[in-house]
């Protein structure tokens, strides 16, 4: 804290870019001065960098771009604290070398984040929203012994892309199912963390998409698994398998995915995530195999609110000269 000119103290400035929990806009102001924008109207980057002047610190979320040029921009700034464990909205090379922290949240939204992955899978198998739309709009007349035929979970073989926190826990959740589990990482997981992951077993990414019933992503985006599934690798899957994607938009080429699902290369894909989203590419809409949702998968309250009080927490601890528990480069900690 520094004080004003009679002396007395004057706490840092914050900007919290979009809404968050009223309870944490609370909690901050009892260490910050806080710029809070409960209306939650989505700054340009011309207004971000203005309402940056003379902030120590930002709460953000994914849907705020903090470019080289908005960190080049805020000289006062000490800390971005992301409300997200992915942070690839962030520019972390051009923050260290500014000297400002960046976290993130991590472990918190895992298990929730794995339930979701699950989700997503089970109905993308099951054909649940295809089946519920036509429900909905008055279809269902008689029942049929095909109707909406879906491909098997259990006993299948799941392949996991990115066998991180929540991939791990992601595999975890399919021993109930008895199935296999396949992965591929950067780099081999100890023994242990692959037996608590249902035995899950090391191959290589042409080997997952070529026998994999059940492809899940969990991977963090960057720019070398930018298209990493693209026409190329659609096609080494089989005719009969799913893609579920949890992970980030850009990690899909989403053009090249409508192309596989429309000629029923896949049988079908369950997307959290999209390219360039929320503008995402309608022709999934014309798709029924897909089953579409929000980018929601940490979206339960409490695991919401952990990531909320997580990012505070960080913000807090980096303002007040201490190391924040989840600082993503350490060498701006000084
Ligand atoms: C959500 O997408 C996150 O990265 O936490």
């Amino acid at each position: 804290m520094t004080s004003d000119s009679r002396g007395a103290q004057l706490k840092p400035k914050i900007l919290v870019t979009r809404a968050v929990f009223q309870e944490v806009i609370d909690y901050l102001s009892e260490y910050f001065d806080v710029d809070s924008n409960q209306s939650d109207e989505v700054f340009s980057d011309a207004e971000l960098i203005r309402r940056l002047q003379g902030k120590a610190g930002v709460y953000a979320n994914p849907t705020n771009l903090m470019s080289a040029e908005v960190i080049r921009s805020a000289p006062e700034l000490r800390a971005i604290c992301n409300m997200a464990v992915g942070y690839n909205n962030i520019d972390v090379a051009a923050a260290t070398a500014a000297g400002i922290m960046v976290t993130n949240t991590p472990d918190v939204l895992n298990e929730t984040t794995a339930d979701f992955g699950w989700t997503l899978l089970m109905a993308t198998a099951r054909r649940v929203t295809e089946s519920e739309h036509y429900l909905r709009a008055g279809l269902w007349k008689k029942w049929n012994y095909d109707s909406f035929m879906g491909v098997d979970v259990h006993g299948s073989t799941l392949g996991v892309i990115g066998m991180g926190r929540i991939g791990r826990a992601v595999a975890r959740r399919s021993m109930g199912f008895n199935m296999k589990v396949i992965y591929n990482n950067r780099s081999r997981l100890a023994p242990e963390l692959e037996a608590e992951a249902n035995n899950a077993r090391h191959v290589s990414r042409e080997e997952l998409l070529r026998s994999a019933d059940h492809v899940v992503l969990v991977l963090p985006y960057s720019k070398e698994s930018h298209h990493l599934i693209g026409a190329a690798e659609l096609a080494l899957m089989k005719p009969t398998a799913t893609l579920i994607n949890i992970a980030r938009g850009g990690i899909v080429d989403d053009a090249a995915l409508i192309d596989a699902l429309s000629a029923g290369k896949i049988a079908a894909a369950g997307l959290d995530v999209f390219e360039n989203e929320p503008a995402f590419n309608l022709g999934f809409l014309k798709l029924s195999n897909v089953v579409l949702t929000p980018h929601i998968g940490s979206a339960s309250g409490s695991t919401r609110r952990a990531m909320a009080d997580c990012a505070a927490d960080n913000l807090i601890a980096a303002l007040s000269g201490h190391r924040p528990p989840n600082l993503l480069n350490p060498e701006s900690f000084k």
